[in-house]
């Protein structure tokens, strides 16, 4: 992990959170952040900016911290900081640069996040008993208000358990569940879809389950929300999509808290508008034009054999003719071709068979 090569005689620099925590787990990190214990900006000013290959990116004076890149590789270097969560639920504000490290590792979400590892010897610096929790498996928060400064954690402690196979502490435990009895919904909802995003693209049913039984969709709706019988993990193997996410979040049915893309909320919208499909035409007609993440969530709440039946047979039928062969019969432009491409489109469903030379015959039939 010696991403950058410094004489760093005050050894006050570290790496910190999510890299610390997989390199002792063996596994490959790929966001690097560093802290320094003291002010950042001015020890990157002073000490790193004239290294070879290194360049700072992007300071953030108020957060105290500093984006640079060196040898091709972008490290986010911090300010040892203290803050507080003056409004519940949003980001917090710095309230000290430049403190302790148990000060900066108290803020953290939990202790396997709040390790730390000096830049220049590697020793490991634990001081919250990370280094025990990562050994017995186990996520534990930092203090009793943390769900409460900021509930995207819970959904954090979701993604980890699944991600390294941990399991929640009782007494964090405990405080998840009773602060989703009494949500805040006064929260950053754009934080709560970023971890969803990176939960729920794990594709893993398991964490979907968990997410349903222990009510941490609460945080998304008030509403109740019951698990589906179908195995998503598994239709989504069968049938790969891009946004895996939000085909687990669209079975939560509420999402109007979080701000969505306008093409998330047509995928949405398209599920809400599709009713019941009583044949293969009105199947085909549904879902000829809308994401396959649509189709699977017709599946999975509505009618699990219209989906699969479109997905493994239908959609592989394509009529042949072009409005060009229409024009070639002697026909005009006008709103009669839609009508008369859905015709053969009937007769080709009827008889996936059909060549593009009966296609033309079917309309010639017609006219
Ligand atoms: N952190 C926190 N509370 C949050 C988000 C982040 O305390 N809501 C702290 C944790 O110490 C975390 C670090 O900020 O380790 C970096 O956050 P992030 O990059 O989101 O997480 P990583 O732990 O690096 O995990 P990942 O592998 O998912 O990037």
């Amino acid at each position: 992990m010696e991403i950058i090569n410094i004489k760093d005689t005050s050894n006050k620099l570290y790496y910190v959170g999510g890299v610390v925590r997989d390199e002792l787990l063996g596994i490959e990190s790929f966001d690097i952040d560093m802290t320094y214990e003291g002010n950042a900006i001015e020890f990157v000013q002073n000490n790193l900016q004239n290294l070879q290959n290194f360049e700072i990116l992007q300071i953030n004076e108020p957060f105290g911290t500093v984006r640079v890149k060196t040898d091709g590789r972008e490290v986010d270097i911090a300010s040892t900081r203290e803050e507080v969560y003056e409004k519940k639920g949003h980001l917090p504000s710095v309230t000290k640069i430049g403190c302790s490290l148990k000060e900066d590792a108290m803020r953290r979400d939990f202790t396997i996040n709040a390790l730390y590892k000096s830049a220049v010897s590697g020793e490991i610096i634990d001081l919250t008993g990370g280094l025990d929790d990562l050994k017995n498996k186990t996520i534990r928060v930092l203090h009793d208000g943390s769900f409460i400064d900021d509930p995207t954690r819970i959904i954090r402690g979701l993604k980890f358990s699944i991600r390294f196979g941990f399991d929640l502490d009782e007494h964090t435990k405990k405080l998840q569940e009773n602060y989703l009895k009494n949500i805040n919904y006064d929260m950053c909802c754009k934080r709560v879809k970023k971890e969803l995003i990176e939960t729920f693209n794990l594709n893993s049913q398991s964490a979907f389950e968990k997410f349903i039984r222990q009510k941490i969709y609460k945080l998304v709706t008030e509403k109740d929300v019951s698990l589906p019988q179908e195995n998503i993990e598994e239709l989504i193997k069968k049938y790969p999509v891009e946004n895996v996410w939000l085909v687990y979040a669209g079975c939560i049915g509420d999402l109007s808290r979080l701000p969505l893309t306008k093409n998330e909320q047509k995928i949405l919208d398209d599920f809400n508008a599709t009713g019941e499909l009583k044949n293969d035409f009105e199947i085909y007609k549904a879902f000829e034009k809308v994401s396959r993440e649509t189709v699977l969530l017709y599946g999975i709440l509505k009618d699990k054999s219209a989906a699969e039946r479109y997905l493994e047979i239908l959609s592989r039928i394509k009529i042949e003719i072009s409005g060009e062969d229409l024009l070639k019969l002697g026909l005009k432009p006008s709103k009669k071709f839609s009508e008369i491409f859905d015709y053969v489109l009937l007769k080709k469903l009827e008889n996936p068979e059909l060549s593009k030379e009966d296609e033309i015959n079917i309309v010639r039939g017609i006219i």
